[in-house]
């Protein structure tokens, strides 16, 4: 079952700009920065109540985010749920047929185990599953 939304994931061309501006601008708290080698990722991350948001910008040029931004500009990237149990959920979504892009859950920014489902099965947007998140 899908609790919550843990976090969007905002992709963005200048991370620090856009910091400014969710930071100085919005006014939200910057709750930290961190990179995320596997993914070719640096994420800030901002708290709002029990979700938050995470600029995403790509470290490289051949990264995911990078790729994200050439097909499809700037913007929401991918909305990540919070699960109860990781393996149960994929089950459930596998015998569904929804397209997976992981079958296993993998580590993610924090370290936590973290899923994509393919966005071809859910109206175009990346979708992640998460456990805990950690805002
Ligand atoms: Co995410």
């Amino acid at each position: 079952m899908l609790r919550r939304i843990g976090h969007l994931g905002i992709a963005v061309k200048d991370l620090d700009a856009a910091v400014k501006i969710y930071r100085d601008t919005l006014g939200l708290e910057l709750a930290g920065i961190e990179e995320v080698a596997e993914q070719k990722v640096r994420v800030a991350m901002f708290p709002v109540g029990e979700s938050r948001l995470e600029l995403l910008a790509s470290t490289a040029p051949d990264g995911p985010i990078a790729k994200h931004i050439e097909k499809k500009g700037e913007g929401i990237q991918h909305v990540a749920f919070v699960v109860d149990d990781l393996e149960k959920t994929l089950a459930e979504f596998k015998a569904r047929g929804v397209p997976l892009i992981d079958e296993k859950p993998r580590i993610g920014a924090g370290g936590h185990r973290i899923a994509f489902v393919h966005p071809k099965g859910t109206a175009g947007i990346l979708v992640e599953l998460t456990e805990l998140d950690h805002a």
